[in-house]
């Protein structure tokens, strides 16, 4: 009897630490450590005193504060270095609390008082976030909204991150996006407390970011010929063709970026692409190459030139810097001396990815340079390279980083690892003791569609959003304090738009950052998406675009004996009702219902599909050609 009252117990208290996740209805992403709610609520006044420090490193936090309640909420706002009656108290602790860290925060909302307080600023501007997700969605509007009560449900919250690496990567490099724009991420992204902006900014497309002594990267590396439709499989530009698309930053937009980004806690780092990926750089300075003729190439435009299929990419036109030419080395020690200088964060990323070796094997330079070096093979090559960069890098008081491919032929001594091809690569750095940022393609590629590629810009693979949630940075058996932490990346061959770029980064963006910051434990799919619909709302305030594709179903097709299709139909999402038509019409909620795999009439050539939430449609409209599935099944 004791042993089950005890077992009643502990599961009553396992119920109720887990309700107070599933049920504390307050939507916040990512998930806060701790939550506890109260009875009661906040009321903002129309005239709002804040009190914060004077501490200048508080000033960009009151600020934002500012614009969000006076821009949406109308409300005025004076902020106080000392305001016995403010309603909004922010608060640097004099004695640290160990429990919440550098970025960790407390956020107290009584009747009449906010209070948010932290170790350092950082902390701080994350309690305003969550503060920011507990006042109605319509805060995040850029207008005045009138009419909506702008109340803050009584709470105790504390909280900290699982990681001190929450990254997004933007590909700046295979389309430009310009200096607003990329502010423009940068908004969006804190809302979710990720701390971390890697911009790719150099590759076969474009050179993005301005170095003095070197100005042909950018005169000549940064454009190329506007081309409209499936990236990779353009006609070759004719040579008449204007080469004016693109851009690049200058000197002074890299440095109102990184101040931008400092002001909201976020980190920039920067990438330069080497020694693959590198077209626009031997376009500008074609001495970097080891072939012949690459006076003749031009920057790329989404003209096929490189070979994809196989487990090595190859070229067919030499896009890599050529590891045996004392030129390259001095032309990185330019590059890196001016990144170091313009980007204040600690590491930088050198690439190092796909690059394509079936040049290097024709190259007698290369060849004298294996056998003078005693290297074996052509991965060896690149690891000699990247020995070399990392001593650049560190020349410069940085520290270098490169994708995982900068492991085979052996990994310098303090290289850092960003894991991309699953996480396998992080696995075997980590395991020789080098640090790793996980970014695996499995759950963290951003450019891969976010549903049935038959709604959806098309790319090499899909990754549903139920899938990016899953991902977690700590593999078993290697030492966690090795992973600094994870990010997702957006590769944007096929983001013509800064528009573009939203819909493929929401929500995944969000799952990512749930993954990085809030306790394991904490993590629940269908507690998650609920709170991701909430924070459609505040998108759509915002007029942030994101994808809606999670409400699409998946399409799985298995031959029948008589050779027709049948087809079953998988939403990632609970509750919803799926309804149907073969006969080419608009299916809605007086249609069949999907309940089990149905059998596709012999002669149908359309499937459409639509979801509904009870009598509300909610998903898009589907059509799916059964070619098209046909064409899927063995
Ligand atoms: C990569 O996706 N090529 C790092």
């Amino acid at each position: 009897m004791k042993k089950l009252s005890l077992l009643l117990c502990c599961c009553l208290v396992h119920a109720l630490s887990f309700g107070q996740v599933a049920q504390s209805g307050l939507s916040i992403i990512p998930e806060p450590v701790k939550t506890t709610r109260l009875a009661g609520q906040f009321l903002l006044p129309k005239s709002v005193i804040v009190e914060a420090g004077s501490q200048p490193e508080l000033a960009s936090i009151t600020s934002y504060l500012k614009k969000k309640l006076t821009t949406a909420a109308g409300s005025s706002v004076t902020i106080k270095s000392v305001a016995p009656t403010a309603s909004i108290k922010l608060i640097l602790n004099k004695t640290t609390d160990a429990a919440i860290g550098t970025e960790g925060y407390t956020l107290s909302v009584k009747a009449k008082k906010i209070v948010i307080r932290a170790n350092e600023a950082a902390g701080l501007f994350y309690g305003v976030q969550t503060l920011m997700q507990l006042l109605p969605a319509d805060i995040e509007s850029a207008q005045l909204v009138k009419n909506v009560k702008w109340t803050v449900p009584c709470v105790e919250i504390t909280d900290y991150p699982r990681f001190a690496w929450r990254g997004l990567m933007f590909d700046v490099a295979r389309h430009f996006f310009t200096k607003a724009e990329v502010k423009q991420y940068i908004d969006a992204m804190v809302k979710y407390k990720l701390n971390l902006l890697h911009l790719h900014l150099t590759d076969d497309e474009g050179w993005r970011v301005e170095i003095k002594s070197l100005p042909k990267l950018t005169t000549v590396g940064a454009y190329n010929v506007k081309k409209v439709g499936q990236f990779g499989t353009f006609s070759p530009p004719a040579a008449n063709e204007p080469r004016t698309y693109g851009g690049f930053y200058t000197q002074d937009d890299i440095r109102e970026l990184v101040q931008y980004a400092k002001e909201r806690f976020v980190n920039i780092l920067p990438e330069i692409d080497v020694p693959g990926h590198s077209l626009a750089a031997v376009v500008a300075y074609p001495e970097l190459s080891c072939t012949p003729g690459a006076d003749k190439y031009v920057v790329n435009s989404g003209e096929p030139f490189m070979n994809w299929d196989g487990p090595h990419n190859t070229a067919i036109v030499d896009n890599t810097l050529c590891p045996a030419n004392e030129n390259v080395y001095t032309f990185l020690d330019k590059v890196v001396t001016e990144v170091a200088q313009l980007f204040p964060f600690g590491y930088i990323h050198m690439g190092g990815d796909e690059c394509a070796k079936n040049f290097w094997e024709q190259s007698d330079a290369i060849k004298a340079l294996m056998a003078k070096e005693g290297l074996k093979t052509q991965q060896e090559v690149q690891s000699y390279f990247e020995k070399r960069l990392e001593k650049i890098v560190e020349s410069k008081g940085k520290k270098f980083m490169g994708w995982d491919e900068i492991i085979e032929g052996g990994l310098g001594p303090n290289a850092a690892v960003m894991s991309w091809r699953g996480i396998k690569g992080g696995i075997e750095a980590a395991k020789q003791g080098h640090e790793v940022v996980m970014s695996p393609t499995t759950f963290a590629y951003l450019d891969y569609m976010q549903s049935d590629r038959v709604n959806e810009t098309k790319i090499y693979a899909t990754l549903r959003l139920s899938k990016s949630y899953e991902f977690e940075p700590v593999p078993d058996s290697v030492d966690a304090k090795l992973i600094k932490g994870g990010q997702a990346n957006l590769w944007t061959e096929q983001v013509y738009n800064i528009r573009q770029a939203e819909y493929m980064t929401w929500p995944r963006g969000m799952a990512i950052a749930e993954s990085v910051w809030s306790p394991k434990q904490k993590k629940s799919w269908p507690y998650f998406f609920g709170k991701v619909e909430k924070q459609f709302d505040r998108f759509n305030a915002a007029e942030t675009k994101y994808a809606p594709s999670a409400y699409d179903p998946s399409f799985n097709g298995i031959r029948n004996a008589d050779g027709t299709l049948k087809i079953t139909l998988i939403n990632e999402v609970d509750g919803l009702d799926t309804y149907y038509s073969f006969d080419n019409s608009f299916p809605d909620n007086f249609y069949p219902k999907y309940t089990q795999p149905i059998d596709a009439p012999k002669d149908a050539t359309t499937l459409r599909v639509i979801t509904y939430r009870g009598k509300k449609p909610i998903g898009r409209m589907v059509t799916m050609p059964l070619s098209e599935l046909n064409s899927r099944v063995k």
